[in-house]
């Protein structure tokens, strides 16, 4: 080393929507040849998908440490442990380490991933890196693009996300029902992401929008417990919180020149 400090990186990466084999092959190079990974899980003390995903690239030397966010809870709580993991991330790269981030899909996609990238990068001087006013990416950080759970909802359903010039609006149904039913009046095509708490109000837009029929919807695509709903009418979802049953992996998309065949 020259008497200089070994660098360390932080590499950030979309581990795609579930299947081992739709992680792409730079993901899978980084992950053999890293010191340590942090793996979310969805509940305290549950297994990590992401980490499952990515279990069979990993070098057994690499260290595995999951962290848990909160997906309920005030704003306050949730912003603690964004601030806890982004300092334990800055201090793993300074002391040196190559270090792995995981998110499912897409790491730049309603990734919570995002409020840790803009508390690192207000920090960075602490890095030694240029100031955070400058766009360029800092040397110690490489974010490798995932395949988005709604890209491989379009392949395995075979429903086009967009074609020519029409329009594509990727929406999640934490939305307003206004903004949801404005985004379904004006777009050629939707994706409908966090449908899961939200299900009837959708399937009530779109029966109203008369979209029933240009509508797929996919709960854990790629996984082993993957379902696909080509008819979202008849589906018995209209009692109150009855779409709390739907897998929170759950997704649909919305193409008004395609319609599926009954
Ligand atoms: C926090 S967002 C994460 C999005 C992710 N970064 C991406 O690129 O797809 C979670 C939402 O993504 C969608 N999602 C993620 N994985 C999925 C899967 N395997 N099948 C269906 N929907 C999925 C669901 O709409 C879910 O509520």
């Amino acid at each position: 080393m020259n008497g200089k400090a070994k660098a360390g990186k932080l590499y950030v990466m979309g581990v795609g929507p579930g299947a081992g084999d739709l992680i792409t092959v730079r993901a899978a190079r980084i992950l053999a040849g890293l010191d340590v990974v942090y793996a979310p899980t969805g509940k305290r003390g549950a297994q990590s998908l992401a980490h499952t995903i990515i279990a069979e690239y990993l070098s057994p030397t690499t260290e595995v440490c999951t962290y848990h966010f909160l997906m309920q809870g005030s704003r306050a709580a949730k912003e603690a442990v964004w601030d806890e993991v982004a300092q334990t991330l800055r201090e793993e790269v300074i002391n040196g380490r190559k270090v792995g981030f995981i998110t499912l899909g897409d790491p730049m996609l309603f990734s919570t991933w995002v409020f840790l990238l803009q508390r690192m990068l207000l920090k960075q001087t602490l890095l030694q890196q240029t100031p955070s006013r400058q766009m360029t990416p800092p040397s110690w950080l490489e974010i490798v693009p995932g395949i988005t759970s709604f890209s491989a909802i379009s392949a395995v359903s075979a429903m086009p996300l967009a074609m020519e010039n029409q329009t594509l609006a990727v929406i999640s149904c934490t939305a307003s029902e206004t903004v949801l039913e404005q985004a379904l009046l004006h777009y050629d095509c939707i994706v409908l992401m966090k449908v899961y708490s939200r299900f009837s109000l959708i399937r009530d837009l779109l029966y109203r929008h008369n979209l029933l029929r240009h509508a797929v919807m996919m709960a854990d695509a790629t996984l082993p417990t993957e379902q696909c709903w080509r008819d979202l009418a008849t589906l018995p979802l209209h009692e109150k919180n009855a779409g709390q049953e739907l897998s929170y992996f759950s997704t649909i998309l919305i193409n008004k020149n395609w319609q599926l065949s009954r």
